[in-house]
């Protein structure tokens, strides 16, 4: 009888991503028509539910700018200065801006040859000319300069440059600005104030490479999003994240329903404009702790590919219950959650969905592409990126032990919660990201919904054996050619 057993061993069971698949069910969905678009927050969408963890071989300035064409969501990590942070969130602004602000400018006196060089060094094609107090005197451009090289490379940037030179205000929009440059066959128009002193540049490369990426994040004024992790206690990091643009400030806490932690989230979300996601959490009772304030919930507690929390500290709760648990309070609230950690396949990702997130964050995936910081070594002939847990020693001894409430202090030796390792190398964000949301798609036909929102109410889960586990991976062949959507597991 019961009694022969300790209340404390009557417990509940949790399940992850290899304990459950999605049950096929009638369906008209083809997988190209379902729509990927959702919310990750309160008051941000994505046409694309994917964001790239918050760390720092992951997620910089130029992965987040690139997952942000692509419709996903960079979130910058924090073992950097305020300032750094700041510099990193304009960075990403900037990179599709319609008026482009650092311009490369000549000055009238430069000659044909210096302006000639500066242009190549700066990867330019051609350059407002300006005085000493800003002023535009003229524009200067390869075709101008050509018809000088060997022959009067010493003239000045005055008598080669063309003088009558198109400008435009502030405010200019994209369409007006197409319709200037075909009327006069330009390709750039400097942004003047009302004192012809330079303000900007607008060129026809940024208007047409705007245009390619028309799945891109954006904010309401065009400009990519970006967002932020910040320390649990970090208002100064959230507040100047917040004035440089961010979209979203991410509390970056390892197990945010420490009650400080929450305190000091609900007292940064009264600092800022953006909206505040907190994270992580992984239990029901976290996120009714939180539902209240926080314009999003982020999940896991120790799923990571280079976490150890579960290791060293005994917690944790499986992904898949993770979710479900958090979503239900959640979903009630029509508050987003953001399932982060443990996603190696575009299949797990979907089932994070199914569980109830409103949107996934990987960090290994991304890891091994060309956008994410750091370079490519070669170990016996394959070649791999650098990736490791910010609760590692390494990252940890670099900022940010405070995600895992530990005091940086520095005689003491750290108890990491991560390792440091190395990812396959994989070549472009671009194609990796296409794999998983085709992946992501193809989930959404065989469940025969043909959004994120109707998705989520129509999937539901069946129980896998490890004898069904085993049968839905390759099994009894010998892989002969990589396939760009799987390795197996070691
Ligand atoms: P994946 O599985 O996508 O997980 O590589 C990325 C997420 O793991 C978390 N993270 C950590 N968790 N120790 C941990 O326990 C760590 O050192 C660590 N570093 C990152 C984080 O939530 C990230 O988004």
């Amino acid at each position: 009888d019961d009694n022969r057993f300790s209340q404390k061993l009557t417990v509940p069971e949790a399940l992850t991503f290899d304990d459950v698949l999605l049950r096929p069910k009638e369906s008209r969905v083809e997988p190209d028509a379902a729509d990927t678009s959702t919310r990750v927050s309160r008051n941000v969408e994505l046409n694309v539910p994917v964001l790239s963890a918050a760390m720092d071989t992951v997620s910089e300035a130029p992965l987040a700018t690139e997952i942000a064409r692509q419709g996903g969501l960079g979130v910058i990590h924090r073992s950097m200065s305020v300032e750094e942070t700041a510099e990193e969130v304009t960075e990403v602004k900037r990179a599709d801006e319609l008026i482009i602000r650092d311009v490369v400018t000549a000055s009238p006196e430069m000659t044909v040859e210096e302006v000639d060089q500066l242009m190549g060094r700066s990867g330019v094609s051609g350059a407002p000319v300006v005085d000493d107090d800003n002023e535009v005197l003229g524009i200067i451009s390869g075709t101008d300069i050509r018809p000088y090289i060997g022959i009067a490379e010493d003239d000045t940037v005055r008598e080669a440059m063309t003088d009558e030179v198109i400008t435009a205000t502030e405010g200019i929009e994209a369409r007006e600005a197409l319709e200037l440059m075909y009327e006069h066959k330009i390709e750039r128009i400097p942004i003047v104030d009302d004192e012809n002193r330079l303000t900007g540049l607008v060129t026809m490369k940024g208007i047409l490479s705007r245009r390619e990426y028309d799945n891109a994040a954006r904010d309401e004024d065009g400009k990519l999003r970006v967002g932020v992790a910040v320390g649990p206690f970090e208002t100064d990091r959230a507040t100047a994240a917040d004035e440089a643009g961010a979209d979203i400030i991410f509390i970056d806490c390892a197990h945010a329903h420490n009650l400080n932690v929450l305190d000091s989230a609900r007292d940064i979300k009264q600092e800022v404009e953006a909206d505040v996601v907190v994270g992580n959490i992984g239990t029901r009772e976290a996120a009714e702790a939180a539902v209240d304030f926080a314009d999003g919930l982020k999940v896991g507690i120790g799923p990571g590919s280079i976490c150890t929390t579960r290791v060293v500290s005994g917690a944790g709760i499986p992904q898949i219950t993770a979710v479900a648990e958090v979503a239900d309070v959640a979903t009630r609230e029509d508050v987003p959650v953001i399932a982060d950690g443990g996603i190696r396949y575009s299949g797990d990702a979907i089932k994070a969905i199914a569980a109830g997130a409103d949107a996934v964050m990987l960090g290994s995936y991304f890891a091994g592409t060309d956008e994410a910081p750091g370079r490519v070594i070669t170990m016996q002939g394959k070649k791999y990126k650098q990736y490791r847990g910010m609760g590692s020693v390494g990252a940890m001894s670099e900022g940010g032990g405070d995600r895992y409430l530990k005091d940086a202090d520095e005689d003491e030796e750290f108890v990491p919660e991560g390792v440091e390792a190395a990812t396959p190398y994989k070549g472009s964000l671009e194609s990796e990201l296409h794999q998983l949301v085709g992946g992501m798609r193809s989930g959404m036909g065989y469940v025969g919904a043909e959004t994120i929102p109707g998705f989520k109410e129509r999937a539901e889960f069946v129980r896998v054996s490890s004898a069904g586990q085993t049968e839905g991976h390759p099994h009894d062949v010998m892989i002969t050619d990589e396939a760009p959507n799987y390795s197996p597991q070691e």
